[in-house]
């Protein structure tokens, strides 16, 4: 298959909408990741996107609507904690899990009851939703396990050949996917910390509590609250190292051997030596969010076997990177003070 390129003119943008009306699929900027969509209410079409990244058909879709209008034929109950959190938030990098409504099919909602609907900000992604006048189901716009696609390059990397079209709407500014909270059962839980930050939801919502999984991995036999935190993700070629505590530029100096590298803070580049991608800056958890995934990418362009990487402070957006990054990791984390 040929994989057209449109850019965020108003005619491709309308080409995109045709496309995505006709149950094609097309890759397309949101301000989080790149989302590969589809029309979420056409069943063979999303399948299609399962088989596009090679994605385990049990991991549920988010729904994406550029009207809070979208949302009452999509879900049974908009309780009274959405309504605030879409207007605090929406729209925004944030997803809320709701009772779905039938309209969704199985291939959208991974056979569970409940939906995640997200409003994006991104002007790009609101307008192709507009365009093709239905919701749209995207997951992240990579292959299965590899990490999210913050560029067209990196989505053109991926899925070319396999997907219909992909729109260039430039860098993604989040960097890391949306936050996701769960509104279907007692009270608000994050699933996967993203954009918007624990503390604002407390400010919003007062007790909110985070899934244990966002911070640890699952135990043996512990059921996973979101599909998704049980399978592999945003895993490089390479076998990452998370490195807490210092001296870290030290640490990794004594440890350089052939295919070493560093994943780390912008400060640290000068005294490494060893070949290193930095993820942003220290304590700029937004420049840090943005940075990582290109990063992951880059180590494997560089050949890199052994990554040592500064393990990230989980605060603010912060958690978020710290959730992607100890994943990457395989969990494995070496504390050296
Ligand atoms: O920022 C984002 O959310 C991006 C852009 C494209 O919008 N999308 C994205 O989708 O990250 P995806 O499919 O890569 O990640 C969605 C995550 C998965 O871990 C999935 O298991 C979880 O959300 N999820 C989706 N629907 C769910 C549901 N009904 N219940 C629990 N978890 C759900
Ligand atoms: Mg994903």
């Amino acid at each position: 298959m040929q994989t057209l390129k449109l850019t965020s003119s108003r005619e491709d943008i309308q080409k995109a909408g045709e496309f995505l009306r006709q149950g094609k699929l097309v890759a397309i900027p949101t301000e989080t990741v790149y989302g590969l969509a589809a029309d979420a209410l056409n069943g063979p079409a999303v399948a299609r996107i399962f088989q596009a990244k090679g994605r385990p058909q049990d991991n549920p879709l988010i729904v994406h609507i550029a009207d809070l209008a979208q949302i009452d034929p999509l879900v049974t109950a908009f309780p009274d904690s959405a309504q605030k959190l879409a207007e605090a938030f929406w729209p925004g990098p944030l997803t809320m899990i709701l009772p779905k409504s039938e309209r969704i099919p199985v291939e959208t909602s991974g056979g569970l009851d409940t939906v995640g609907i997200r409003f994006p900000s991104h002007p790009v992604a609101s307008a192709v939703i507009r365009a093709a006048g239905t919701p749209l189901a995207a997951p992240s716009a990579n292959l299965s396990g590899s990490p999210s696609p913050t560029t067209a390059y990196h989505v053109e990397h991926d899925l070319s050949g396999k997907i219909e079209a992909i729109l260039d709407g430039g860098p993604c500014t989040v960097g890391v996917e949306s936050t996701v909270i769960t509104l279907a059962e007692g009270t608000p839980r994050i699933l996967r910390p993203g954009g918007i930050t624990w503390e604002q939801l407390q400010a919003v919502l007062g007790q909110v509590e985070v899934d244990h999984a966002v911070l640890h991995q699952l135990e043996q036999g512990e059921r996973a609250a979101s599909p998704g935190m049980k399978y592999k993700h945003y895993a490089p070629k390479a076998r990452i190292i998370l490195v807490e505590g210092e001296p870290y530029v030290e640490y990794v100096n004594a440890h350089q051997g052939d295919g070493t590298a560093a994943l780390c803070y912008r400060e640290d580049c000068a005294a490494l030596h060893v070949p290193s991608v930095s993820f942003g800056a220290a304590g700029d958890y937004a420049s840090q969010a943005r940075e990582l995934f290109d990063a992951l990418r880059h180590l494997d362009d560089m050949g890199a076997r052994v990554v040592y990487a500064r393990c990230p402070q989980p605060q603010g957006v912060g958690m978020a990177v710290y959730n992607r990054l100890i994943r990457a990791a395989g969990f494995e984390v070496l504390r050296i003070d």
